[in-house]
């Protein structure tokens, strides 16, 4: 089964496809207090929600980055539907490939669930860096590890402990790098739950509704290794933060 399919079934209900809620996405944008016109950078942008209330609250000139042609089918819809006069341009390419006109001018720099492209929190804060402005915000969405899970977990997961640091420790990869921390959105087990639940309810639609599709059997038999893993370690040992740092 192609993977950008799996990806827009499983997370079609979803308007923001990582576990924050939108009530801490609006409290997110409203620390931004960004000026009109302010060049905004979003890598992995998904469906395009975080971008576009960014446009609604503060008009500023943003660019959407990212690779699933059906998450920017859906983006561009929302664009039409809610911001058409926006200047917002959405590229379908890969995040690793992205090289801005001008490097080292956006006001505002993101990248929310999607650290795998630049090999980690790190390369991810550091390709940011290196687009935004002295001053500039950088904010990231990344999970980090409560406890570790026990070997069992590592057994039946491509997550490997190696993959992510602590809470702490993100930040402290940041603050590594020079970035100085202004905020954490520490999503809750309710926002997990939302975010897990949600795929499997929307799965269930599409399999109710798809009946004959033949890749059906491969979704199940990724989707329920997922929830077991999620439900049986992931609930109690992985977190999910978002942080704000800005460059100095
Ligand atoms: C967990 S989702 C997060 C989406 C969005 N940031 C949000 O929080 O709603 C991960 C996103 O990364 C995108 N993605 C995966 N690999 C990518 C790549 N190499 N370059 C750009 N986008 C990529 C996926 O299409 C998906 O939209």
């Amino acid at each position: 089964m192609e993977f950008w399919k799996y990806y827009d079934v499983t997370h079609k209900e979803h308007l923001i496809c990582n576990p924050t809620s939108e009530k801490k996405l609006d409290m997110l944008i409203d620390l931004m207090k960004l000026e009109p016109g302010s060049k905004v950078l979003e890598i992995a942008t998904g469906k395009g929600e975080f971008l576009i209330r960014l446009v609604e609250k503060y008009n500023v000139s943003a660019i959407g980055v990212d690779l699933s042609p059906y998450h920017l089918g859906d983006a561009k819809t929302k664009v039409k539907e809610r911001v058409p006069n926006a200047d917002l341009q959405l590229i379908e390419m890969d995040g690793a490939d992205y090289k801005p006109d001008s490097p080292d001018s956006f006001d505002l720099t993101c990248c929310l669930g999607a650290s795998w492209i630049y090999n980690g929190h790190e390369g991810t804060l550091e390709y940011l860096m290196s687009n935004t402005k002295s001053k500039g915000l950088i904010v990231v969405g990344e999970p980090f590890w409560i406890s570790k899970p026990p070997k069992e977990y590592f057994n039946l997961s491509e997550v490997k402990y190696e993959s992510y640091s602590t809470h702490f420790g993100n930040v402290q990869i940041g603050e590594n790098l020079g970035l100085n921390l202004l905020y954490t959105f520490v999503s809750n087990p309710d926002e997990w739950d939302r975010y897990l639940g949600l795929q499997w309810y929307a799965t269930d639609k599409y399999v109710q509704t798809n009946p004959d599709d033949p890749d059906i059997p491969e979704l199940l038999t990724k989707l329920n290794k997922e929830k077991y893993l999620y439900l049986t370690w992931e609930r109690d040992t992985l977190g999910w933060a978002i942080y704000v740092f800005r460059k100095t």
